[in-house]
């Protein structure tokens, strides 16, 4: 891994993430509270800098914000899209993150395409983490990174006990527990720097993590954050 990785050295942030945890009724209140953060967040990047910079989720949790972003009243000309991990299969696999979101949301908008920025996971980790770096270096600060957690307290694709190069901004990940196990992710790094971020949790099968993360438990999730805090938007059954 060569050009860029280090485009982060000086930015190392030793700071606890500040986590803020939200609780709503259900996973359709999450999907609507944050869908309401993230159109709030970006009218505000548009009027500050002219261009929103969003880094989406993958998995199912995310799908309803997207549906309901589908319907959103903004200037799309005005939107950035990345990816904050993705699968190694074909572009047209159902199980890529960037089809989900293309049929959820980004095909249904005037998103020019050449504002969505998937990963060319289809290339394979190694090829594909490398050519999304220079992307990736270029657009930090994010506007807001999205985020799911797996019930292992696993987000993107960072997955507990596998280690990455820390300075690295992309990871490619082999071996992965989750299928399929050939991925690309945003390291944790580059998906701490953002103006903010949200994690979303739904679900009884999310509760154990939750916990374990709100015990202080080192898990890929809770290395997200630091000079930014992390919102945490959690459904009731997540958070009993
Ligand atoms: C992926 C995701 C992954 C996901 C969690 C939660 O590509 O699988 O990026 O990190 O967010 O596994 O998945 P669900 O939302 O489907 O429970």
């Amino acid at each position: 891994m060569a050009a860029h990785q280090d485009a982060l050295s000086d930015d190392v942030s030793p700071v606890k993430p500040e986590t803020r945890w939200h609780v709503l009724e259900d996973d359709r209140a999450v999907a609507e509270e944050a869908a309401r953060r993230v159109l709030v967040a970006a009218e505000r990047a548009i009027a500050r800098a002219g261009e929103f910079r969003m880094v989406l989720a993958g998995g199912r949790t995310p799908r309803l914000m997207h549906e309901l972003l589908a319907e959103a009243a903004t200037d799309w000309r005005r939107w950035q899209i990345y990816f904050g991990d993705e699968r190694c299969l074909p572009p047209g696999d159902d199980q890529r993150n960037s089809k989900a979101a293309a049929l959820a949301w980004l095909d249904r908008v005037p998103v020019p395409g050449e504002n969505i920025h998937p990963i060319p996971a289809e290339r394979g980790a190694e090829a594909a983490a490398l050519a999304y770096v220079p992307l990736v270096a270029a657009a930090l600060p994010f506007g807001l990174v999205t985020l799911g957690m797996g019930e292992d307290g696993h987000t993107a694709s960072l997955f507990p006990g596998q280690k990455h190069p820390p300075e690295e901004l992309v990871h490619p990940v082999q071996q992965a527990p989750k299928p399929p196990p050939e991925r690309v992710s945003l390291s944790a790094r580059a998906l701490s720097r953002a103006e903010e971020i949200l994690i979303l949790a739904t679900g009884a099968a999310k509760r154990q993590a939750v916990a374990a993360w709100r015990r202080g438990e080192a898990l890929p999730v809770a290395a997200i954050g630091g000079e930014t805090p992390v919102d945490v938007l959690l459904d009731r059954e997540a958070a009993e």
